[in-house]
Order: C-alpha cells, then sequence, then structure tokens
C-alpha cells in the first residue's frame, strides 16, 4: 500500500460533507485502518489513554469508546485494567473490525451529535479520540455524552484545535459556569499525526461531570 494512498484515504474522511459520507469512507477504509494509522505515527490512543488513567480509577466500569472505529483504544483498555467497555460508532465497517478483536462488551452502531441508545448516567467514563475533528463531530456531540456519563464520572476526548479556537472552548466555560462540569486536564496542542505532512493540531482534555 502506498502513503499517497493514506494520504488520500486521510484527506477524504476530513473533507466528507455529512455522516452518511463519513461513515461511507470509514467503512471503505476499515480493513487498512490500523496499519494507515500505525505508519502515520498516531498518537491519540496513546495520548487519551494517559489522560483516563490519571483520572479514573483501575477497574471502574462500564467505560463507554465513543467512535471507537477499530478499537485502538480498546485493545489497551483492556491491558490497563478496564474489563467492561462498550464502543459506540457510525461505522459499521470500524465496528466490525473491532468485534473481530473481542474486545468489548458491545458494539453500538449511532451517530455522535444525535441521541445516543444509552440510559441517562450510564457510563462511569466515556473515552473518545479522533471524532471531534474537522468533518467529524463538532461542540453539539457534547450534549449526549454529559447526559450518558454519570455525576462524578469522568470524559476524556481529543479536539482538533481549530475546533477548539472556533466555539469548543467556549462552549466548555459555559458548561463549566452552568455548573455542568469542570475541565481537569487539557495538554494544550501537540500533532496526533507526526508521519502525516500537514496534520493540524489537537488537544486532549478531561472535564469531570458534577
Ligand atoms: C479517526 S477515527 C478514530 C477511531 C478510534 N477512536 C481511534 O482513535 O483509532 C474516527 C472514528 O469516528 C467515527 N465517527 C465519525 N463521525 C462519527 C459520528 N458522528 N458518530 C460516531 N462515530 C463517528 C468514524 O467512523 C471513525 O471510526
Amino acid at each position: 500500500m502506498s502513503a499517497e494512498n493514506k494520504t488520500s484515504r486521510l484527506g477524504a474522511v476530513y473533507n466528507a460533507e455529512s455522516s452518511e459520507e463519513v461513515s461511507r469512507v470509514y467503512d471503505a477504509w476499515a480493513e487498512k485502518y490500523d496499519e494507515d494509522m500505525s505508519l502515520a505515527g498516531y498518537r491519540h490512543p496513546a495520548v487519551s489513554l494517559a489522560i483516563l488513567s490519571r483520572h479514573v480509577p483501575r477497574g471502574a466500569k462500564p467505560l463507554l469508546d465513543a467512535g471507537a472505529g477499530t478499537g485502538l483504544i480498546g485493545e489497551w483498555l483492556a491491558i490497563i485494567g478496564f474489563e467492561h467497555v462498550e464502543a459506540v460508532d457510525i461505522s459499521a465497517g470500524m465496528l466490525s473490525v473491532a468485534g473481530r478483536k473481542g474486545i468489548y462488551k458491545q458494539l453500538h452502531q449511532a451517530a455522535l451529535g444525535a441521541r445516543l441508545p444509552f440510559s441517562d448516567n450510564q457510563f462511569a467514563a466515556i473515552i473518545s479520540a479522533g471524532v471531534f475533528t474537522t468533518g467529524h463531530v463538532g461542540v453539539e456531540g457534547l450534549d449526549e455524552l454529559f447526559r450518558i456519563c454519570t455525576p462524578g464520572g469522568t470524559i476524556v476526548l481529543t479536539v482538533k484545535d481549530v475546533l477548539w479556537q472556533s466555539g469548543f472552548s467556549d462552549r466548555i466555560k459555559e458548561l463549566e459556569s452552568n455548573g455542568v462540569c469542570v475541565l481537569i486536564d487539557d495538554t494544550g496542542p501537540y500533532v496526533s499525526m507526526p508521519g502525516e505532512q500537514g496534520t493540524k493540531p489537537s488537544r486532549c482534555i478531561a472535564l469531570k461531570v458534577s
């Protein structure tokens, strides 16, 4: 597989104009995704797992991997002591690869940004890497995460810096002043794919739900 193909697949996801298109592009990419992201030096799973471990006690459950994709994070969550993790993703193809790894208790196909198929306060913690980014999910995806995360729970998200600067950070400040959450961690900007020229910076944040 050429590096050019990898770059064009990455370009296609960032330029998607609807959630149907995002889902189609990821369905087509699913079998090559892990290999491409490894070549790109993809850092979000490691960074978000480190931030989660800093704030969520070992064994807390259940956890949700939101926009779980092929399960890069799920594989490592199991290793570091989180045994009950569920996955939600818009792409059936990505979930199918995750399913073959046998690491999630349940797989759910649903779209962040719309109503999610979970109860209020269902999860002890939520982790989401590479999803709040260009062409994927914006600030509109946040409210449902607060509904389904238990009070005292933790939400760890990577956020593309361009989204952060254009409304995401203001929305977090608003939620803090309304007593909904507290921003408890923020890595500041870093490049999520150092092997991919032109990757724009992201950050990883942790929110404690009030
Ligand atoms: C860059 S991948 C990240 C996957 C995984 N979290 C990781 O770090 O490898 C983005 C994932 O978000 C999913 N996605 C994009 N838009 C979504 C939405 N609105 N709701 C749920 N999943 C979405 C895609 O299908 C894809 O699996």
